[in-house]
């Protein structure tokens, strides 16, 4: 077992209702908001009036950022950064998914640069401050309500980059499941792969660490029990709240400790998938990791194998694959490009992947990946 820190300073309030509490909590941090939402969904769902009625009664002045999109690019960013100087806030509020969460963490430190956002996500400017953020998560996928990620887009550069800064921790995230009752399906399905997927990183990392081995088995196992039946009855409290807390221990650090690294691989696929086409980011998962399998099923079998003895009892690799690509398939979300209505050797398609992949420098942290495993991987997920 490798040595490790575990520093996770988020406050967590989970739970129906949790919300009531949001006003007074943000009050600490100061008198002006900048309130942070995607295009709409909060609304309609009636999480934004709720929260900004409970905003208003502490007696806040709320400034709005508004049409954060999924995939969320770097203009917005530098716009709300903008909005949030000229305004003097003093406290972020996220209500949203993880684009707007991961937004809103972007926000937070660019805040406190003069320079462009883009700067912050490529690692060329290190903010050694932000502006604080308190996150209300309406999506159970990402993990990011509890932890120092997050996931930005650059449309010029052809780019969707990961990046991590401990001043990104939402000081407090609230996480209310009723609030993801309205989450349609699709969007219920691929946060459910996301969430296997953060796992699945994590189980193909670096390191001998049983006990978080035994819990990366045990989120794949409680999505894997429960994710079917949410999206049998989306409005079912008990299994929003098993899938929502899944999500967030799938990437709050739990399944990573005592490991040198998880792997990534597939995220920077899935990523160039995203750039590229505005797939919905746990869609790319589901359609690059079987793929992924496949090409390291020769390379990595035993660990593939363990995966399959202990979540499904079985152990031959092509059958473990299968499976896991059966489970995606099962939920309702694409396990080939050709799912998505792309075709691979169709105009330029294979190309503007390959170069995203390329610019990208996609690549595992621990699973190596080649120029040439591009080209086999993109024939797998055709
Ligand atoms: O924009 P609105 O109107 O809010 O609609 C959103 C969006 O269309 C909608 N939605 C959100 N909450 C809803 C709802 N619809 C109905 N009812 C609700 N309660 O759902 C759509 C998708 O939202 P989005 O925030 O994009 O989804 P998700 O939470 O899956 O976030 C995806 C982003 O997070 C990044 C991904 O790459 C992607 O950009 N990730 C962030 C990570 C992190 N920070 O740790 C790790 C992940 O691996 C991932 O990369
Ligand atoms: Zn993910």
């Amino acid at each position: 077992m490798e040595n490790f820190v575990w520093y996770n300073p988020v406050k967590l309030h989970f739970g129906d209702g949790v919300t009531d509490k949001i006003g007074k909590v943000t009050a600490e941090f100061g008198k002006r908001v900048l309130l942070v939402t995607g295009k709409g969904s909060a609304k309609a769902s009636g999480a934004y009036e709720q929260v900004v009625t409970r905003l208003q009664n502490e007696g806040l002045t709320i400034t709005e950022y508004s049409g954060i999109k999924s995939n969320p690019i770097v203009e917005d960013v530098d716009k709300a950064a903008a909005l949030g100087k000229e305004k003097k806030i003093d406290v972020i509020v996220a209500l949203g998914g993880g684009s707007v969460i991961d937004s809103a963490k972007t926000i937070s430190l660019a805040m406190k640069y003069d320079g462009p956002a883009w700067d912050i996500v490529t690692g060329d400017y290190k903010p050694k401050d932000s502006t604080p953020l308190i996150a209300v998560l309406t999506l159970a996928a990402t993990g990011t309500e509890m932890n120092s990620v997050a996931v930005v887009q650059n449309n010029c550069k052809q780019q969707k980059i990961g990046f991590g800064n401990k001043y990104m921790y939402p000081r407090h995230s609230f996480l209310d499941p009723s609030y993801t009752f309205s989450v349609p399906k699709n969007y219920t399905a691929y946060g459910v792969v996301d969430l296997i997927a953060h796992s699945l990183e994590a189980w193909f990392g670096e390191g001998d660490a049983t006990l978080s081995d035994r819990f990366i088995i045990a989120i794949i196992k409680e999505a894997m029990k429960n994710g079917p039946d949410l999206l049998e009855d989306l409005e079912n409290y008990d299994l929003r709240a098993k899938i929502m807390y899944a999500a967030t221990c799938a990437l709050n650090g739990l399944t990573s400790n005592g490991k040198k690294s998880g792997d990534w691989g597939v995220h920077g696929i899935g990523h160039s998938l995203s750039v590229v086409y505005d797939v919905p980011h746990g869609a790319s998962l589901s359609i690059a990791y079987p793929a992924w399998m496949k090409l390291q099923k020769d390379r990595i079998p035993e660990r593939i194998q363990e995966l399959g003895k202990a979540l499904f009892e079985i152990s031959e690799v092509d059958d473990i694959i299968y499976k896991l690509e059966y489970i995606f398939k099962a939920l309702g979300s694409p396990v080939r490009l050709k799912d998505i209505n792309l075709k691979i050797e169709e105009g330029n398609t294979r190309e503007r992947l390959k170069n995203a992949m390329v610019v990208s420098k996609v690549d595992g942290v621990v699973h190596k990946l080649t120029q040439q495993d591009y080209e086999t991987l993109l024939d797998l997920m055709a």
